[in-house]
């Protein structure tokens, strides 16, 4: 059975929302999703009825924040298919890579004794990420190999957006130590073949990490079943609040791993000279958590559930295919990534030959359609593609085919709007 749209778009209160005097079109869920009333509903039952710090409060509100909380990581560990001692909060997406980053260089600093062996880098070592990734897992990568001395070098990929395997084959060596990529490309919506690139880095000994803030929200994740050693995912793309995130380990390697932020809530004893550290994942979780967005995520997730994976997947796909086939018929636009019937989720990217992508942001929200516009943290793609910037229409479980076509209508008049 198909996904009820109407259905769902009722439980989404923006969507009632007009813009310049038209009912909103949020094509924007690329950036961050819309939230459903369940999870509003989530996070005002926690700060009405059960505001607290978790762990250790001896009195009820506490114990029920606790409560609450841990069972958010059981939720959101299901949903991933991983462990609930391998789910760490973390802000986002991009405090995630920064984690690893700054706890790749305290065990490279000598940080972690000899457990932390793994996650040492120096000269020689190389990190290999691709050209299409986020900014947000591009530059961690670049800061930890100019802390530890290590090279960044990075898969390319060809006039087309396409990853370049070829060259993956030939760069992922001996000396790799970590690869990181996106699963899906926030620009050009293309699917990475994960399997492949995980083969290369096993058969070297090198740590995966996945960037899923682009997946997650859209396919069946199952971080086991692929294999990576790391998976990031951002919360408040996958319909729950900003502010969350989840950074995925396998449990014994996030138990070597030295910690990256330290502090309260995340030791076993403490002196003046030293502490030692809890295992995982309280020890990367130092400080009052954000329980709220914890609880208000594992809604999300619930939500989700309740649609089926499977079946937002196969909806997704179907956005995706009208968004590029009612692009690619528009004359002057140029579509970034998959072509028609190629395998991309429910977003695209595209330039219009003569206006700048913020001209055609300003002239579609005139007439109520958000989308994003700009180089979408990915400046060093949008330069290999030939592009300072792009624009971004991007879709989710409350999108109706004819919010699709009411955008392609908008995209056809945007040359003639401009005369050019
Ligand atoms: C592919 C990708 N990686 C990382 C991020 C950063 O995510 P967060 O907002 O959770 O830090 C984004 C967000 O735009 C993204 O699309």
């Amino acid at each position: 059975m198909a996904l009820d749209t109407e259905c769902i778009r009722a439980d989404f209160p923006t969507l009632r929302r007009h813009v310049s005097d038209r009912p909103l079109v949020y094509l924007d869920s690329a950036a961050t999703s819309l939230k459903p009333l369940a999870v509003l509903d989530a996070e005002r039952d926690f700060y009405e009825n059960r505001n607290s710090a978790v762990h250790r409060g001896a009195h009820t509100l506490a114990a029920e924040a606790t409560e609450l909380f841990e069972s958010a990581r059981d939720h959101i560990a299901r949903f991933i298919g991983a462990e609930p001692n391998e789910v760490v909060w973390v802000p986002g997406a991009t405090g995630a890579l920064n984690l690893l980053a700054y706890s790749f260089s305290n065990a490279s600093a000598g940080m972690g004794g000899d457990e932390a062996h793994r996650f040492r880098l120096g000269p020689g070592d190389e990190i290999v990420v691709t050209e299409q990734e986020h900014h947000a897992n591009l530059i961690p990568w670049q800061e930890l190999a100019g802390r530890t001395g290590a090279s960044l070098r990075y898969i390319p990929v060809d006039d087309d957006g396409r990853l370049q395997m070829d060259e993956a084959t030939a760069l992922i060596g001996e000396r790799v130590k970590v690869l990181a990529f996106t699963h899906v490309s926030n620009v050009l919506g293309s699917v990475t073949p994960v399997a492949e690139l995980v083969a290369l880095a096993r058969a070297v000994g090198a740590l995966v990490v996945l960037d899923a803030c682009q997946s997650a929200p859209h396919l069946p994740l199952d971080v086991k079943a692929l294999d990576v050693d790391f998976a990031v995912l951002s919360g408040h793309k996958m319909l729950g609040p900003l502010g969350i995130g989840v950074l995925y380990g396998r449990a014994d390697l996030l138990n070597a791993m030295p910690p990256f932020l330290t502090g309260g809530s995340m030791i076993t004893s403490v002196t003046m000279e030293s502490a030692e550290f809890l295992p995982s994942p309280a020890r990367f979780e130092a400080g009052t958590q954000p329980v709220a967005q914890a609880i208000s995520l594992a809604a999300a997730a619930h939500y989700l559930d309740g649609l089926g994976m499977a079946r937002v997947h196969e909806r997704d796909a179907e956005l995706g295919q009208m968004l590029v086939r009612g692009l690619t018929e528009i004359p002057g636009i140029r579509v970034l990534g998959p072509a028609a019937g190629e395998d991309r989720v429910g977003l695209a990217s595209f330039a219009v030959d003569g206006v700048h992508p913020h001209d055609v942001g300003q002239f579609l929200d005139d007439l109520g359609i958000a989308v994003r516009v700009g180089h979408h943290c990915a400046q060093p793609l949008h330069r290999r593609l030939g592009l300072p910037a792009s624009t971004r229409a991007s879709t989710y479980v409350y999108t109706t085919d004819d919010e699709v076509q009411a955008f392609i209508d908008g995209v056809s008049e945007v040359r003639g709007y401009f005369r050019v």
